[in-house]
């Protein structure tokens, strides 16, 4: 695991857009698992950037987001479609059928339509790069705690927490109480990680995650078991981590000898 120290969410975002860019330029093909979450926007905004600025070029890329709430639209304000497209895919050039997003609207055949998430992940060859944002209650994607680790794409019940703190997009408006998420079993098999997490409300919730026991009661931890991740965290989220110090020198030491592990 590394784990990077940055002074606050601008650095966040630009790091992790300097890392997404990097994988597009090195694989024009490369298939990315992204996220959503306030914490994302800065990432999007960077990488929209690149891509009118410096020629970022996502024509080849393939995408496949990590969840969605259940029972709205895409046309739905606060729905993950809204999101990226809003963020993201309309200002770029990844062809809209190279875009995978859970549909929210699905009423039945559940198991047979989160098989299906699965069986595309494998049939584009699998995630190459997983973005991830963290909740409050350690979760990634919408697995909440109590979820299996070997899990899989499927229906998952909002937490109290995740539904208070959805809550404050969704406003006095009725607020889903389920969502289509991909697996931390689906998750561990990406072939790199990068989780991103700002602001002291993550700060508990990163401490548990990268020194904490693995345990499904904080799903992120399953994370120790990835064999490439990379915790970006602002000083707030890592404010309350024990071996900032180690954390240091490893990334000194990554710079000089593995540079490719941070570009
Ligand atoms: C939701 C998403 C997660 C995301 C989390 C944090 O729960 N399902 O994937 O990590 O929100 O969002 P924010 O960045 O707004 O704190």
């Amino acid at each position: 695991m590394l784990v990077v120290l940055q002074r606050n969410q601008d650095e966040v975002g630009r790091q992790a857009a300097r890392m997404i860019s990097g994988a597009v330029r090195r694989n024009p093909f490369v298939r990315l698992g992204l996220a959503t979450g306030a914490t994302m926007v800065g990432v999007y905004r960077e990488l929209v950037r690149l891509h009118r600025e410096e020629h970022l070029d996502f024509a080849r890329v393939v995408t496949f987001n990590l969840d969605e709430y259940l029972g709205i639209p895409p046309s739905h304000p606060q729905s993950f479609h809204s999101l990226m497209q809003q963020h993201f895919f309309s200002h770029v050039n990844i062809p809209r059928n190279s875009i995978h997003i859970p549909d929210g609207t699905i009423t039945r055949d559940y198991d047979a339509y989160c098989e299906g998430y699965e069986q595309a992940i494998r049939d584009a060859g699998g995630i190459d790069l997983q973005l991830l944002g963290i909740g409050r209650n350690g979760h990634i994607g919408f697995n909440e705690p109590m979820s299996s680790l070997g899990s899989r794409t499927r229906i998952k019940e909002l937490s109290a927490e995740t539904i208070e703190d959805s809550r404050k997009a969704f406003g006095p408006q009725e607020m889903p109480q389920c969502a289509i998420t991909v697996g931390i079993g689906t998750i561990l098999e990406t072939r790199r990680v990068l989780l991103l997490a700002t602001g002291a409300f993550k700060a508990d919730a990163i401490a548990k995650s990268i020194e904490g026991p693995v345990s499904a009661s904080v799903t992120a931890s399953a994370l120790q078991l990835h064999r490439d991740v990379t915790f970006l965290v602002d000083e707030e989220a890592g404010s309350l981590l024990t071996q900032k110090p180690y954390y240091e020198h490893v990334l000194k030491m990554t710079q000089a000898l593995m540079p490719e592990r941070l570009s």
